[in-house]
């Protein structure tokens, strides 16, 4: 079934990333401008029940792996039920969150077959955290994480780097899969609408490997397999626990084992992070006709490389990645 969302480049989309809010409970810099985002109203996002049934029709069409993002997506009134629905669908289900209202879900996970959770958190100083996220939540988190792990949950943490900021916690992150199974996943910093990248804010792949390891030594630092699709270029230090990777999309892109497309909240299927070709599943649907063909269009348009933006001067200019989305309304 797989094969039938295949693009132009022989690449096989089987995972769907859906955002089912724009609304955050943080307002982290490197997801969103300060003065905040003009939000869809209401009546143009998806139900509920119109986000079941578009998923469903992807896993007819060989979706075999969803991840809920959002903005956050706990915030959304009815999260409970949708990640209910989305648990009998018989794929894997998963999502990306900032922790802070995770307590409140741990039957709800558990009862959806969730066993593996990303939770966002870029300092381990709460100082640091608080003027990130400019609010107040690191206690809640911390305890949160302790939680999910308690409850048996594969943690993995994202960590956003940048430079200057909290690329000198590098080590501290990775203290933490010492004696826990935890993994840390340092991310490049990637240009967005309204997130003040520049290029010297980067910390490459590369630097940070280096600050590892110089100092854990090189032969101490092991390179582990990746997983098929996986954006992560997976690492341990010998005997840890745990494990840390680095999400290079700007110094190192794994663009030609995609296999993922992503629905917005506002039912519109865009098939790379960085493209602003954007079809509206979400008016068909409601126009009572099928959205496959929809889909596959959608797909057939996909360029091999970021969105079509693939040199990197074309990646970096602010004038074309502010034709795409802000982060927050993108969801990762
Ligand atoms: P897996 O489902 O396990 O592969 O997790 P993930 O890393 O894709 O998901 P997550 O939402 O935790 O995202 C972590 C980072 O990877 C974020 O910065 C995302 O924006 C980035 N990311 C996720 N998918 C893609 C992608 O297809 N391309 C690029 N360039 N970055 C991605
Ligand atoms: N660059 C890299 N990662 C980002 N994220 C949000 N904005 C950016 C960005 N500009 C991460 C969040 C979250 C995931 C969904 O995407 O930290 O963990
Ligand atoms: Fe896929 Fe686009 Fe990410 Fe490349 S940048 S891996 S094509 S979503």
């Amino acid at each position: 079934k797989a094969i039938y969302m295949q693009d132009t480049h022989g690449r096989a989309h089987n995972y769907l990333r859906i955002s089912i809010t724009e609304h955050c409970n943080l307002r982290c810099t490197y997801c969103m401008p300060a003065e905040g985002i003009a939000l869809t109203p209401r009546p143009h996002l998806m139900t509920a029940d119109e986000i079941v049934t578009i998923a469903q029709t992807f896993v007819n069409l060989g979706v075999t792996k969803i991840r809920l993002t959002g903005g956050e997506p706990l915030v959304r009134k009815d999260a409970k039920q949708i990640i209910q629905r989305l648990g009998k669908l018989g794929v894997k289900l998963t999502l990306t969150t900032n922790g802070i209202l995770v307590d409140d879900f741990m039957e709800t996970f558990k009862e959806a077959g969730i066993t593996t959770l990303n939770v966002s958190i870029d300092s381990l100083k709460k100082d640091k955290f608080n003027q990130i996220t400019r609010r107040n939540y690191f206690d809640k988190v911390i305890e949160n994480i302790a939680l999910l792990d308690a409850n048996g949950f594969q943690v993995r943490l994202n960590v956003v780097v940048i430079k200057g900021f909290n690329d000198n916690e590098i080590i501290d992150f990775i203290e933490l899969t010492k004696d826990s199974n935890i993994m840390i996943r340092f991310i490049e910093f990637m240009p967005f609408d309204g997130n003040q990248w520049n290029k010297e804010k980067l910390v490459s792949y590369a630097e940070i490997l280096d600050q590892v390891e110089n100092y854990y030594a090189v032969a101490n630092v092991k390179r582990i397999q990746d997983k098929p699709n996986d954006t992560a270029k997976n690492h341990k230090i010998e005997s840890y626990k745990g494990n840390f990777s680095v999400i290079s999309s700007v110094t190192n892109p794994f663009c030609s084992t995609c296999n993922r497309i992503r629905l917005t909240a506002d039912g519109k299927l865009k098939n790379c992070l960085f493209s602003n070709s954007e079809t509206s599943l979400l008016d068909t649907l409601r126009a009572g006709e099928s959205i496959e063909p929809l889909i596959f269009q959608n797909i057939k348009a996909k360029h091999a490389m970021r969105g079509g933006m693939d040199d990197d001067a074309k990646f970096q200019n602010p004038e074309l990645f502010s034709q795409n989305r802000s982060m927050i309304k993108i969801g990762g």
